[in-house]
């Protein structure tokens, strides 16, 4: 394996395991909220929250194998997340549908692009991945099911999008950006 093919994994798994802080970061502010305001979200939150903090477990024990630290901008996806959470679960039902579909799409299309990736360099780490792609795109129907579209939830998907692509180019560097496009290239 060579030693860019090295670094890319380090960052597949950096900010996969930032990703997935951001991911509880948002469940637990809906959910916090939801005790009082939207009760009936109460199980889909639950559920998604113990799923995301699965996954970001099982991201943290993958980066001690690679010898990969914590992203330095654990801070960012912490505190953008808990906000983003809080701010649509006082949106709404559908602010919070909006919300989880934007997030989840994203996260399935990245996580499609590591898959082909890893496939190629035969790294183990893909199976791990496309276990994990399974619930997010349980989340991301979910989502997509009850999902009105309306201009505040278009507006919500739009920066959500633009947000979370923003924090990922900043927590890597532009790394996971260039192997998506080089893989786009072939
Ligand atoms: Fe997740
Ligand atoms: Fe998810």
């Amino acid at each position: 394996m060579t030693l860019t093919t090295q670094k890319t994994i380090a960052h597949i798994l950096k900010v996969n395991h930032a990703g997935e802080y951001g991911a509880i970061r948002i469940y637990h502010a809906q959910l916090w909220v939801s005790t009082w305001l939207h009760p009936d979200l109460r199980t889909f939150l639950t559920e998604t929250l113990s799923h995301e903090i699965d996954h970001c477990r099982r991201f943290r024990d993958s980066m001690n194998a690679y010898k990969t630290r914590s992203c330095r901008a654990m801070w960012l996806w912490s505190t953008g997340g808990w906000v983003l959470g809080f701010v649509t679960a006082l949106m709404g039902r559908n602010a919070v549908m909006a919300c989880t579909a934007a997030v989840e799409s994203k996260v399935h299309r990245h996580l499609d692009e590591q898959i082909a990736f890893l496939m190629r360099v035969n790294d183990p780490l893909a199976d791990l991945i496309a276990d994990i792609r399974v619930q997010e795109i349980e989340h991301l129907e979910f989502a997509r099911a009850r999902l009105k579209e309306t201009n505040v939830s278009r507006l919500i998907e739009a920066f959500v999008g633009i947000a979370t692509e923003s924090v990922i180019w900043l927590s890597t560097q532009g790394a996971v950006t260039r192997m998506e496009r080089g893989l786009r290239l072939q």
